[in-house]
């Protein structure tokens, strides 16, 4: 049964339908169990006058008189009168011609008038020959035959059918308010279920609209940051080309101090454009336009040239850097300058968060790596070839990452301690692009721990899986 709100506010008002109230395979049964009861004819009607259920079966008499076109018009006349017949507040019994009755109704709810109960026909008990009313519609009928068909009709007290139309009608009731009770209940639980959907459908266009405002200044800022960053390149380069000449004496020889104030713009300089261009980087990757040239190669060599490039920051720490290969190595697909600075980010943070004394190792190996199994499908994992990787692992015996903070390092300008950036420098953008980078080769990213002490950074990168 679909219902509109209309209808809703009608069921709270009280303005209710019988046929809303009640499923008419309630009504039916009702009507079925009167019947097998009592064995009279019983029809339930809306208040517009629509049939809603019955149980009752063909009298004898009925289908005689049926056979005459006077009887049928009689009978139709009949119908029809009970049909419309509307009573004010009392049950009304109307006569049939042929020596039968019928018990009218009102059927109301809580005060309101929903529909109408018609039993009958049946025969009173004082009629027991036809009535000349009957007897005028079959004028040449045995009447001996016609008796015995209107004697088969059931017969009834007025006052017992009048009993039995009360509990008819009380048993109705308790229908009806039980129907009204789970209908009112379920529209409720409808309109507040509605109300929510509204509600969160509202909240979720609000959400939408937040979402494209926030992107578009995304964009905006990553925009800006490009710009800003492409403007700044362009004299800093000069600052420190300039710096570069005075200090090499190109002119003129500069006193020890001024050699000093030259060295410590140039490294300035140097130190602000590594940030302008992981800025760039950031921006170009986070906007889609940075592409990769990506081809055949040997990550050995990429490590090689990475390790040797941040030597000098190892050796100026006394913090030993090794690079060791485990086995017989494939080669990989990947763009060999991003892969370097990938790894220079790396072992560049593992140098600077290790003491004195400490070991820096970088290891690179060839591994197999075992499918991710789809939890429904355990099966899964037997049938799917593993793939190879190559695995390189940075190393060190340094402070180390707390569990809590291993997904958050690779947000941008995220640094597990705010005062690392006075104490070793740098603004807590090279996880981020390192992250981005690797995911950028179809690789993945993850921190492990080095127990006693330290950190290993695991980088996977797809394998070509042509090693000898
Ligand atoms: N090997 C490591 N050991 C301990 N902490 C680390 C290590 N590598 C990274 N971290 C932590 O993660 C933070 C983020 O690292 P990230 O490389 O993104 O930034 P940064 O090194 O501080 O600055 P930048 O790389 O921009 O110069 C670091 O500030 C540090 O707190
Ligand atoms: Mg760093």
């Amino acid at each position: 049964m679909r219902r509109s709100e209309g209808d809703l506010v009608n069921i709270i008002d009280g303005a209710v339908r019988l046929e809303d109230l009640v499923e008419r395979e309630a009504l039916g049964e009702l009507c079925r169990s009167f019947f097998v009861l009592f064995g009279i004819g019983v029809r339930i009607f809306s208040s517009a006058g629509a049939l809603l259920a019955e149980a009752a079966n063909e009298q004898a008499i009925c289908a005689l008189v049926g056979k005459e076109a006077a009887g049928r018009v009689a009978c139709s006349e009949t119908v029809g009168d009970v049909k419309a017949l509307v009573p004010d507040s009392e049950d009304v019994v109307h006569p049939c011609f042929t020596g039968a009755q019928y018990r009218v109704c009102r059927v109301v709810y809580e005060g309101r008038y929903v529909g109408r109960l018609v039993i009958g026909p049946y025969l009173p008990i004082f009629v027991r020959e036809p009535p000349t009313s009957l007897l005028a519609v079959i004028p040449q009928g045995d009447s001996e035959a016609i008796k015995f068909s209107l004697l088969q009709m059931p017969k009834a007290k007025i006052d017992t059918v009048a009993r039995i139309a009360t509990h008819l009608k009380s048993a109705l009731d308790l229908i009806l308010f039980s129907g009204h009770r789970a209908l009112l209940s379920s529209q409720m639980h409808l309109a507040s279920a509605r109300e929510g959907y509204r509600a969160l459908e509202e909240k979720n266009v609000a959400l939408q609209e937040t979402y494209e405002q926030l992107k578009e200044l995304d964009r905006l800022k990553s925009n800006f940051l490009a710009t800003v960053s492409h403007e700044l390149r362009t004299p800093l380069t000069s600052i420190i080309g300039y710096s570069e000449m005075l200090g090499e004496g190109l002119v003129g020889t500069l006193t020890d101090e001024q050699s000093e104030y030259v060295r410590t713009i140039r490294s300035k300089g140097e130190q602000l454009l590594g940030l302008i261009l992981s800025l760039l980087d950031l921006t170009k990757l986070d906007m889609g336009s940075m592409h990769l040239q990506r081809r055949r190669i040997a990550i050995r060599s990429v490590l090689e040239e990475a390790v040797s490039s941040v030597k000098p920051q190892a050796l100026k720490r006394t913090v030993s850097l090794v690079l060791e290969q485990r086995g017989a190595l494939s080669d990989t697909h990947g763009d060999p300058e991003r892969l370097r600075q990938v790894f220079i980010n790396l072992i560049d943070n593992a140098i600077k968060f290790t003491p004195q004394g400490g070991t820096v190792s970088v290891i690179v190996n060839e591994i197999d790596v075992r499918p991710s199994v789809p939890e429904e499908t355990p099966g899964f994992a037997l049938l799917a070839a593993s793939k190879r990787a190559i695995e390189v692992r940075v190393a060190d015996t340094g402070i180390g990452i707390p569990q809590r903070e291993r997904s958050r390092v690779f947000d941008a300008f995220y640094q597990v301690d705010s005062s690392s950036t006075r104490e070793f420098g740098g603004a807590g953008l090279g996880l981020s692009i390192v992250k981005r980078l690797v995911d950028a080769h179809e690789g993945g990213i993850r921190i492990e721990d080095n127990t006693p002490s330290g950190t290993i950074f695991v980088v996977e990168l797809p394998s070509m899986g042509d090693a000898t």
